[in-house]
């Protein structure tokens, strides 16, 4: 069956409902390039204002899954698992989350991503190991499933072509801040990974996509609308981003702040999250009754040492080199260190994600195209966070620097970062709600 594109544009356009067979066609017809990127961008505008209803978004995120291969992973027997953060300032949480939930029972078949804008990736985080691999081909992905029950790699060429076509089209058309489009692209990659439930990390705040808890809300909905629609169970955490996530942000750093946290040595807002989102991923397994007993078991793979184990084996597995887990001077560490100091005595009023992430990207921590290289090695180390007291002088961050012009573009950025005030402040609320 064959339809014809203006058509379907002006449909979406004038607030109409496309049937399943004419997104399918189209999302075929895009990847097999006999759609023009100029009348696939026209409806992807039209969906931004538009949006798309129940029925066309799990017909639109199933024809996405299945425009490449679906990994079959069918030979583990462990039930399998996954988390998506939807990204933020010094979230490292998948690196130690994802070894301690294997200790318990679960496999984890995690993909992940490179950093882009502000955000950071946990490729990018792990490629700090000397010699780890993310590059994994899609029958060593289910060996390594199978044999050690994690595989910590990126999305293979081959896994939902279409998100990656759709992705690029968005971001050079305007188009990538749709709750649809976001949701679709998320969920497509997620579930071609064969998982028997999700767990999601929806950031809100000013370092997040999200900035309101209403909009994650609806985020978070959406995508557990499209797994029920694919019967896959999907629960939602609404977690805070307006300040950076425990104390790193940058690779090396946050790959540091990563195994002490696995070792039960992390950042009390890092440990918490791994907690909580790592009870979510019990229970939906089914290894655990509730959070209870969820936790009591992630805190024993935490002090038997049993999550660093599961680390240790893949390291190892995907060529990297296991000691940097007791020996970091084997992770890059920049030349020089620049701290930054309050100017004046008080409270942390605000402790800005955002600015603390594009701060970062300047230091070389970060990318803002998907091709650039990024330097592993420089970072920054957040002493001050909301609620904390300061006296004039007292170190708010540490900079990890490469270069003299690095340091003064980051400076101009990170400086600005913090608001202190002479009224005492609460703590932030790490979690901000939950969608089931
Ligand atoms: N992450 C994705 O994978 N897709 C989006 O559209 C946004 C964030």
């Amino acid at each position: 069956m064959s339809y014809s594109m203006p058509e379907l544009i002006r449909t979406k356009r004038d607030g109409g409902e496309l049937t399943a067979d004419e997104l399918r066609w189209m999302i075929a017809e895009y990847t097999a390039d006999r759609i023009p990127d100029y009348q696939l961008s026209a409806f992807l505008m039209a969906v931004m204002f538009r949006g798309m209803s129940g029925n066309e978004l799990a017909a639109w995120t199933d024809a996405m899954l299945h425009s490449g291969d679906v990994l079959d992973l069918s030979a583990t027997d462990m039930p399998k698992v996954d988390k998506h953060s939807t990204g933020g300032v010094g979230d490292k949480i998948s690196i130690p989350l994802a070894p301690l939930v294997v200790a318990c029972g679960v496999a984890v078949p995690m993909m992940s991503g490179r950093g882009l804008g502000h955000t950071g990736g946990t490729l990018d985080k792990l490629e700090t190991i000397p010699g780890f691999r993310t590059r994994l081909d899609p029958d060593e992905f289910a060996r390594q499933l199978d044999a050690i029950g994690l595989v910590l790699g990126g999305q293979s060429e081959t896994l939902v072509p279409a998100d990656r076509r759709i992705y690029a089209l968005r971001d050079a058309s305007g188009t990538v801040p749709s709750i649809p489009l976001i949701s679709s692209s998320i969920m497509s990659k997620k579930l071609a990974e064969d998982l028997d439930g999700l767990v999601l990390d929806v950031k809100i705040g000013s370092g997040a996509f999200m900035k309101d808890i209403a909009s994650g809300t609806e985020l978070a909905r959406t995508m557990v609308g499209i797994g029920a629609s694919h019967d896959t169970p999907v629960v939602g955490l609404l977690t805070d981003m307006d300040q950076p996530l425990g104390r790193e942000v940058g690779n090396a750093n946050e790959m540091v702040e990563s195994i002490a946290t696995l070792r039960g040595e992390g950042p009390a807002d890092v440990t918490e999250l791994t907690m909580r989102l790592g009870e979510e991923m019990l229970i939906l397994a089914g290894v655990a009754t509730d959070a209870t007993d969820a936790r009591v078991r992630l805190e024993a793979a935490v002090s038997s040492g049993a999550g660093l184990d599961v680390f240790a084996r893949v390291i190892e597995a995907q060529g990297g080199d296991p000691r940097v887990l007791d020996d970091r001077s084997l992770l890059p560490v920049a030349a020089n260190r620049h701290v930054v100091v309050a100017d004046r005595a008080g409270f942390v009023e605000r402790c800005d994600a955002l600015s603390v992430g594009r701060a970062a990207v300047r230091l070389g921590a970060g990318r803002q195209a998907k091709e650039d290289d990024i330097d592993p090695a420089v970072g920054i180390t957040v002493h001050a966070k909301v609620g904390d007291t300061v006296e004039s002088g007292t170190p708010l961050a540490t900079v990890r620097y490469n270069t003299d012009d690095q340091l003064a573009s980051c400076l101009g950025v990170l400086e600005t970062a913090w608001d202190l005030t002479d009224e005492p402040q609460e703590p932030q609320p790490l979690i901000l709600g939950e969608v089931r």
